[in-house]
């Protein structure tokens, strides 16, 4: 199975990712790795790796129809069967979710439906939760919103700063991400109205 990771930031998604695959442990290809930011430190960890970059920034294309365009055409140029979302920034348009459905992963840092959006880690820790987590999740049309395939929870202490919450949630995205990419590849599960059922 081939799959491009997007990235919009530092990788350490990416990163866990590579390492299972050069383990031999996560058996796809990294066909390529796609960001909307240049300035990505995870383009020099896909680098490092000899994993492809495709850097398309939104600014060089009049809409954003067209930017997915471009996202489709490099996916399709090189054979991408899964995409796998891992800190990309950018909110995915009809486009190419119908052009990929079902075949579009994301991962959040909380045990979803509780803390959607972009601070999921903060919110859940100020909200005062006891216990939070990580989801991985196809992709739709909603933000947050697919279908769950992997849920693991993560215990908050009365003494966890946000930095440590982050470390622990880090820590669990790096060993559930390929996991469940690992099940995807083996074709190990169905989607059954919106339950994912693992085979
Ligand atoms: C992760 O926390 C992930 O859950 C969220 O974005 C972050 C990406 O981190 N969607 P990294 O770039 O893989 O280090």
């Amino acid at each position: 199975m081939n799959i491009a990771v997007f990235a919009s930031g530092k990788g350490t998604n990416l990163s866990a990712i590579i390492r299972q695959v050069k383990k031999g442990s996560l058996k796809v290809n990294i066909a390529l790795m796609v960001t909307d930011n240049p300035k990505a430190p995870a383009i020099s960890r896909a680098r490092r790796a000899g994993v492809k970059v495709v850097i398309i920034t939104p600014k060089d294309f009049p809409d954003k129809k067209s930017f997915e365009a471009e996202v489709i055409d490099q996916l399709k140029q090189n054979n991408v069967d899964l995409v796998v979302l891992a800190g990309f920034m950018l909110i995915l348009g009809p486009n190419l979710i119908s052009a990929y459905k079902d075949k579009i992963i994301n991962i959040h840092p909380a045990l979803l439906p509780s803390f959607k959006g972009a601070s999921a880690i903060k919110d859940a820790l100020d909200y005062g939760v006891k216990l939070t987590g990580v989801t991985v999740h196809f992709v739709d049309e909603k933000i947050d919103n697919g279908p769950i395939i992997m849920q693991e929870p993560v215990k908050i202490e009365e003494k966890d700063s946000l930095e440590i919450l982050e470390k622990k949630i880090h820590r669990l995205e790096h060993k559930i991400y390929p996991k469940a990419i690992g099940l995807l590849a083996e074709n190990r599960f169905k989607i059954e109205n919106r339950k994912v059922v693992i085979l």
